[in-house]
């Protein structure tokens, strides 16, 4: 993959697009014209989480997705999972909300009465000899299907039945995630706030980790890949690469206390019972260089998470070996509103849909590997909590607490765009040009080949992505 260096060629019909891609106007995060653009040629036509499989686990589960205007019923029926449009075929009334199941009763309409069974056909039709046959052909009675496509443990829909493939686009970065077991991950917890900001604005807050200097001071502190980039120098702002004077045992130390921090800040990411395992290596023998150190700490706590999660059931990979042969970033972007934030054998993961131009809903769960024959409870939508409430995982927190400040900031007079690192905030400029294209109307295989790119993890430079 090229960097950018050079401006990007226009693009038809795109108001306030990324022509530097260094610079990000700041009225795409306001603007209710530009708002209006991405709803009606941005959404329509991208792969979108719609639920995790675990929400509809027995046949006649199903689940409402909702974006938008849209709403979508995923269902799993006998032979398979199914999506349907939400809107009953006599007059369009929205058929079901929220979640149950349709085994026995099918979808019933509230207004009069048809009925839907799990495969979306028409089971029942009252009076129906009060409408002409024409009017009552059996494929036209039947719920509108829409497409879907299963991958990581979830279900994917997509309104566009010209849209290239969900693998298509997401790439080798399916095949790297997949190593990792992340279709076997299961919901520990799930929590959502509703976002006084933009949803790409909540999205950037994750998409580098170039903030954690200031915004997570409590993990730039213990932070051994932090310093290692950044150097201990935080006042210059020098992202010069720089060694620390640790020693390899308080390298050791460093790297246990970092992952409890994190792991009781964002609960997935790192798991607890990852951080039982690492402080169990505390007193290991290290080389005295730091690298060495480095191997033996990682290398010992791999196959110890792998060797103890196996010997309980639970469906752990090669820690070590998927390390090497597939490795991933600590945050995965999947285009254009899920993260996974894959570290050991956990993930955490974020789901961002757009309320209206300037809020957003924000979806974290915490997802974790259980013992295979283990029963879990079928996870439920959560109530939204206020973004700043205290039970919200620390480190999550912190990052909205700046959002609603920047997305004020952002109508200041003379603040027009926003400003880029070319090196590790690009992933920003990488995906807002994706969707100039998707706004300009690009061809779809182009808009494939270009969100491969856009998956390639956090803390990326600006890349060419093709347009
Ligand atoms: S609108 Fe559904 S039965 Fe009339
Ligand atoms: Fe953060």
């Amino acid at each position: 993959m090229r960097v950018v260096k050079t401006a990007a060629p226009p693009l038809r019909d795109v108001p306030l697009q990324v022509t530097n891609p260094e610079r990000i106007p700041a009225r795409r995060y306001y603007d209710e014209e530009f708002y209006k653009l991405e709803c009606e040629r941005v959404w329509p036509h991208v792969w979108q989480m719609a639920c995790r499989l675990e929400e509809i686990p027995q046949v006649g589960d199903w689940i409402e997705y909702k974006i938008l205007d849209k709403s979508v019923l995923v269902v799993r029926t006998k032979t398979g999972i199914k999506a349907f449009h939400n809107a009953c075929r006599h007059r369009g009334m929205r058929l079901a909300s929220g979640h149950g199941n349709c085994k026995t009763q099918g979808f019933i309409c509230s207004f009069h009465g048809w009925r839907f069974n799990m495969d979306g056909e028409n089971t029942f039709l009252f009076g129906r000899h009060l409408f002409s046959e024409k009017n009552l052909e059996k494929a036209e009675l039947a719920l509108a299907p829409c497409r879907v496509a299963l991958w990581g443990g979830s279900a994917f829909i997509n309104f566009d039945d010209n849209a290239p493939p969900l693998r298509e686009c997401l790439g080798t970065l399916a095949d790297r995630l997949e190593a990792h077991n992340v279709d076997k991950l299961k919901v520990e917890w799930w929590r959502s706030a509703v976002l006084p900001v933009n949803w790409k604005l909540a999205m950037e807050a994750f998409m580098e980790g170039y903030h954690v200097m200031r915004t997570h001071p409590q993990l730039q502190a213990l932070s051994t890949p932090q310093l290692m980039l950044y150097g201990p120098d935080q006042g210059s702002g020098s992202p010069t690469p720089a060694r620390t004077n640790i020693t390899s045992r308080e390298f050791v130390d460093l790297s246990i206390r970092y992952m409890e921090r994190l792991s009781d800040g964002m609960a997935g990411m790192v798991h607890g019972s990852e951080v039982a395992i690492a402080k169990t290596l505390r007193d290991m023998e290290v080389p005295d260089d730091l690298d060495g150190a480095a191997m033996a700490f990682y290398g010992r706590l791999g196959a110890e998470i792998t060797a103890q999660g196996r010997a309980r059931g639970v469906p752990v990979p090669d820690v070590n070996q998927v390390a090497v042969s597939h490795p991933v970033k600590a945050v995965e972007f999947l285009f254009p509103h899920y993260f996974l934030l894959p570290m050991f054998s956990a993930m955490s993961s974020y789901r961002i849909r757009p309320l209206s131009p300037e809020t957003c809903l924000f979806e974290i769960w915490s997802l974790a590997l259980f013992p295979e024959n283990e029963e879990r409870e079928r996870p439920v939508a959560p109530v939204p909590m206020p973004h700043d409430d205290p039970s919200f995982p620390e480190i999550p927190r912190q990052d909205y607490s700046n959002l609603p400040a920047q997305q004020l900031g952002l109508h200041a007079g003379g603040f027009e765009y926003m400003r880029l690192s070319k090196n590790v905030e690009g992933m920003i400029s990488n995906y807002q040009r994706l969707l100039d294209g998707y706004i300009a109307g690009v061809e779809p295989s182009k808009l494939a080949k270009a969100t491969q790119i856009v998956c390639s993890g956090f803390d990326s430079p600006i890349f060419d992505i093709g347009f």
